[in-house]
């Protein structure tokens, strides 16, 4: 089997990853798994070279084919805010204060000018160092409070049709997410390859 390193020690990222990439003949194991110890700055202004950023850390140590992500909301009636500040948005990384942070501030917004969505990254640093990217999005809108006990970070807030992403089953949101699609990109690239 080929093996990858995954930059992150998410667990969720980790399971994610090694399901997509199993059936291609691909065993995912994280920078955790192999004792490189690396947490680069995010210093990036978008997604994409956040998700290099975190990739180049751990290829410069291993020179083995590295995989990372980055993620987050873009809300347009807040300029894209919280976009690439979306894990520390307010200063706190706690879930909670972000939603009631991006609730407060789209008081009195009206229902066309909440549109939102998610924006997931990834990066793929072959064994040579080629680089390549992928994107997926996930476009909703901001509801009107918290809905919902499934997912994570915003999901509570992010509506897609009448339900937030956190009412969702998994499987339902991996199937339109922005991390489902940007997931298959990669597996259709590695499928190619
Ligand atoms: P990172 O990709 O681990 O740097 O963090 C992305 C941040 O964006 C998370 O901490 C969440 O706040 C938010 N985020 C990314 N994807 C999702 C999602 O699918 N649902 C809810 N929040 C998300």
């Amino acid at each position: 089997m080929k093996r990858m390193i995954l930059a992150s020690s998410n667990q969720n990222k980790l399971r994610e990853f090694k399901e997509i990439l199993a059936p291609l003949g691909w065993e995912v194991v994280s920078q955790h798994d192999l004792g490189i110890d690396v947490d680069p700055d995010e210093t990036g202004t978008t997604f994409e070279e956040n998700s290099a950023i975190k990739a180049r850390a751990v290829y410069n140590i291993a020179h083995l084919p590295t995989v990372a992500d980055d993620s987050g909301l873009e809300v347009d009636a807040l300029g894209g805010e919280p976009g690439v500040y979306s894990a520390r948005y307010g200063g706190t990384r706690d879930d909670k204060v972000h939603n009631r942070i991006v609730l407060k501030k789209l008081e009195g917004v009206p229902d066309d000018k909440r549109t939102a969505r998610f924006i997931a990254a990834i990066t793929y640093i072959d064994e040579s160092g080629r680089e390549y990217s992928f994107t997926g999005k996930f476009e909703g809108r901001i509801g009107y409070s918290e809905r919902g006990k499934n997912g994570f970070g915003y999901d509570p807030i992010f509506m897609v049709g009448d339900i937030s992403s956190a009412e969702m089953t998994p499987e339902e949101k991996n199937s339109q997410s922005h991390r489902g699609k940007a997931l298959r990109a990669l597996s259709e690239y590695l499928k190619s390859i």
